[in-house]
């Protein structure tokens, strides 16, 4: 069957060339969009004047059927037609007679792809935006349960100071937060329309680039055309944006997978997010955390593919941009569903407090408040820091840990160790000693988690 775009050709193309060039088997996906951008199209060749009002019309009821037939299951998609755009026009014209091919007047595909492509990444972006809002608060809703829960924290993943839960989730929140924000931060920057840039040079028929905007909900028209038909920034900006989400869920995944083992035994999947072993009946395993974790190599490399692909290509339009969908089509449906399963399977993880306590009086946690004790006492921090290594030494030496060791032994190592060094030595009044705007104090805490349930009620009401 010969091409719409056959005109200068002789020759049928090769049913290989057709299967190789083609984007339909993909790019239908955009069908909705590309009928959004069609009608907003078509409404404003009617309004000013370079198709009939009636053709408008009829171009535009056709579309709304098109929609309906595709939504139906009913739409034939054929690999000749190339690309959804031409397989919708064909359609139109099919249903609305000649009419349907003065549709293309003052466009290219160019610029059409640019449209359809940018709606599907702002929709995307917003979706996976609200779906974040959720991951927050069922973190949240962890976190007030959990200002007094007390926790090693760690550095190089060694027990370092006592924190409590509630604060560790928290630190997730706010990467999730920032996450949140730049998903925001990219709708707000890429609201511009492509729309009436036709193939790269803009189009000598006077249409409204303003109105076309308006109806699709753009903020603003694109300024310069031959950026505009070749500018995929949009599309790496979700990429991006997704992939440091990952970077996130995969951190986050890391450690609830350390934790639901029997070493850290802090937290229990429910059984309905737990998998089992085929040949080892006591297994409860963590596969879905280990897959979220596993999701952070696709979607980086579906953002090295597109940055690669567009690296270095001449202005304007090139072939290697229909490379563009593919990677973002998985990387939305990855973090689409991995958020949502990130965020059930939270809402159902049993956190074994206890067993966190428990954890806390092992690895000598209150080191740190020993020697900022000493320092109080007049001596300089560097010899703190050796006296309290002598410390820790002993406790070590007798078997206990260092929130637990007699005074009378710490006083023998350095007279200035006086009886009042006990309540410092506690893992509670430590955690609850680091009370500074952002510390792990409890009450600080609190304040964190009041702060961002504040921005959320915000976030909801914008
Ligand atoms: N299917 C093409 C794409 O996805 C649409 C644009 C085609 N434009 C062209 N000049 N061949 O990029």
């Amino acid at each position: 069957m010969s091409k719409m775009w056959s005109g200068r050709f002789e020759e049928e193309s090769s049913s290989l060339l057709d299967k190789f060039n083609a984007s339909i088997p993909f790019d239908k996906k955009l069908y909705k969009e590309d009928i959004q951008g069609s009608i907003a199209h078509a409404t404003m060749l009617g309004e000013v004047g370079i198709l009939l009002k009636e053709d408008s019309l009829k171009v535009i009821d056709a579309l709304k059927q098109v929609e309906k037939e595709i939504e139906k299951g009913e739409f034939d998609f054929q690999i000749s037609d190339e690309d959804i755009h031409m397989a919708i026009e064909k359609r139109i014209t099919e249903i609305a007679g000649d009419v349907g091919k003065r549709l293309h007047t003052a466009r290219s595909r160019n610029d059409q792809v640019a449209t359809d492509f940018r709606l599907f990444v702002q929709n995307k972006s917003k979706e996976l935006s609200k779906q974040i809002l959720e991951l927050i608060d069922a973190l949240l809703d962890i976190a007030e349960k959990h200002t007094e829960t007390l926790i090693p924290g760690m550095t190089h993943l060694q027990h370092a100071q006592p924190t409590n839960f509630g604060y560790h989730l928290i630190a997730y929140v706010s990467m999730f937060r920032r996450d949140y924000l730049r998903f925001i931060d990219s709708i707000k920057r890429n609201s511009v329309s492509p729309l009436g840039c036709a193939a790269l040079a803009g189009t000598p028929h006077n249409i409204d680039r303003i109105r076309t905007a308006n109806l699709l909900g753009f903020d603003e028209v694109s300024q310069n055309c031959l950026d505009t038909v070749s500018d995929r920034d949009f599309a790496l900006e979700i990429l991006f944006n997704i992939s440091t989400l990952f970077v996130h869920i995969s951190r986050l995944s890391e450690e609830l997978i350390l934790w639901s083992s029997y070493e850290f035994g802090f937290v229990t999947f429910s059984d309905a997010y737990s998998t089992g072993s085929s040949i080892m009946p006591q297994k409860k395993n963590p596969d879905v955390a280990e897959l979220l974790r596993a999701k952070s190599g696709r979607v980086n490399g579906n953002l090295i593919s597109l940055l690669t692909v567009m690296k270095g290509l001449p202005l304007a339009y090139n072939k290697d941009m229909q490379e563009d969908k593919e990677g973002v089509f998985d990387s939305v449906e990855t973090a689409e569903i991995s958020l949502e399963i990130l965020t059930e399977s939270l809402k159902t993880l049993k956190i074994n407090s206890e067993k966190m306590e428990k954890a806390t009086e092992v690895g000598h946690l209150t080191a740190t408040d020993l020697a900022d004790y000493l320092v109080k006492q007049g001596v300089p921090f560097r010899e703190a820091h050796f006296i309290t290594g002598e410390a820790v030494a002993k406790a070590e030496t007798l078997g206990v840990d260092l929130s637990k060791i007699e005074f009378s032994e710490l006083q023998k190592i350095d007279s200035r160790i006086e009886e009042d060094v006990i309540p410092t030595l506690s893992l509670r009044n430590s955690m609850n000693s680091r009370n500074s705007f952002g510390g792990t104090a409890s009450k600080e805490t609190k304040r964190q988690i009041s702060d961002f349930r504040n921005w959320r009620i915000r976030c909801t009401s914008e």
